[in-house]
């Protein structure tokens, strides 16, 4: 794995080797794909002001999300059906999220089960992503296993009421290949995907099940049946992080789903700032995903006030690439940046971060 030596040649190389409808369904964007381009390009247009001279001799990574200790600020957000880029899939992915010390995020429509992953890595910290679906006490026994499994939060995604417009994915029709199942399902509900031959079957699954009429009432109906603490995925607005806090989450997890839902959103790091200072006055933590590929990509996500910045793509790339190993040195890739962004901009420790390391490029074009 030690001659791919950025995220970007994972990526490439992860792309080469996939067969296409699942390489498209990993890559795609909604519609124009203009805000999957807009989450990368929004970060370049943020410069880094190093401090000199500060006379550190090492920085320290290390910090904490809701109350667990992590060893950087990284984690892996949700990508669904990670078996399609390799035969471990999200047990692979989970072991190398162990191996390296940071968070994973499982998804509800994963091809490994809630118990498989909780096997495959006893001590990572696990969050497990939940949708909401129609039937509540299929919804219920999710929550609960995820509770009795071990996992440490639930990360509810609130920007889904159907899936987003991929024109790929209709193009190839895409489906859930025939020898994999959405495993953390049995009973009446399907573990596959079908798909009657037209479009996405995935969004043709989605629509049959998500509950739509989803409303911040039922975050209170959640936290009735859990004690684990809520992080709400996907917000893009101050006020919503504001009603998400008010129904009772403990995390705000700034997200556009990675550009997949709505063309047209902002970039989740240019929304950062609005959501850091709705919620300043709450006790609450705030992340960000979307367009994160370096190490400076991280580190002004945390100038810019964010607690844990988390991959989805990347870690798929690195799966795809070598499964545990490939996630491992993705993982490690990360570490190293930002490790030298620590050092070269002066910055010993996380909680040494203040917002004046970071100004948008207009303020130097003037
Ligand atoms: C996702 N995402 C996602 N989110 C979620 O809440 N549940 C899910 O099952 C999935 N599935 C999924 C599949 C794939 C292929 C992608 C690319 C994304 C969104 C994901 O959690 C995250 O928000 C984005 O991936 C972050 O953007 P980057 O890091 O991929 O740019």
């Amino acid at each position: 794995m030690d001659k791919y030596i950025s995220v970007k040649e994972l990526e490439d190389a992860a792309l080469e080797a996939l067969p296409r409808a699942v390489r498209d369904y990993y890559k795609s964007g909604a519609t124009e794909e203009y805000s999957l381009a807009e989450n990368r390009r929004a970060f370049q247009r943020l410069r880094i002001r190093p401090k000199c001279l500060v006379g550190l001799k090492n920085c320290d990574l290390s910090t904490t999300v809701l109350g667990e200790k992590v060893t950087m600020p990284l984690g892996i957000s949700p990508t669904a059906m990670q078996r399609m880029a390799h035969p471990d899939g999200e047990t692979a992915n989970v072991k190398a999220a162990e191996a390296q010390g940071v968070i994973y995020t499982l998804s509800t429509i994963a091809t490994s089960s809630i118990e498989e992953v909780a096997d495959a890595a006893p001590n990572a910290v696990k969050w497990f992503q939940l949708y909401i679906y129609n039937d509540r006490e299929v919804t219920r026994k999710l929550v609960m296993r995820a509770e009795q499994a071990g996992f440490k939060a639930l990360a509810l995604t609130v920007d889904t009421p159907l899936f987003g417009i991929r024109r790929a994915d209709i193009r190839n029709k895409f489906t859930l290949p025939s020898h994999l199942r959405l495993a953390n399902f049995d009973g009446h509900m399907s573990t596959k995907i079908h798909n009657a031959g037209n479009g996405s079957g995935l969004s043709h699954y989605v629509e049959g099940l998500f509950d739509k009429t989803l409303s911040w009432d039922d975050i209170k109906w959640l936290k009735s049946i859990t004690k684990l603490p809520i992080v709400a995925k996907g917000i893009l607005r101050g006020d919503d992080a504001v009603k998400a806090v008010e129904a009772g989450c403990s995390g705000i997890l700034v997200s556009n789903h990675g550009a997949r839902q709505l063309d047209g959103v902002p970039s989740t790091i240019e929304v950062l700032p609005e959501i850091v200072d709705a919620v300043k006055d709450y006790n609450v933590e705030v992340y960000l995903d979307g367009g994160v590929t370096t190490g400076t990509d991280v580190y002004k996500a945390l100038v810019l006030g964010a607690k844990m910045v988390f991959v989805g793509r990347p870690a798929l790339w690195g799966l795809a690439v070598g499964g545990q190993d490939g996630v491992q040195r993705m993982l490690s890739i990360f570490r190293n940046e930002l490790e030298y962004t620590f050092q070269i901009a002066g910055t010993p420790t996380v909680a040494d971060i203040t917002t004046d390391m970071v100004r948008h490029e207009s303020a130097y074009s003037r």
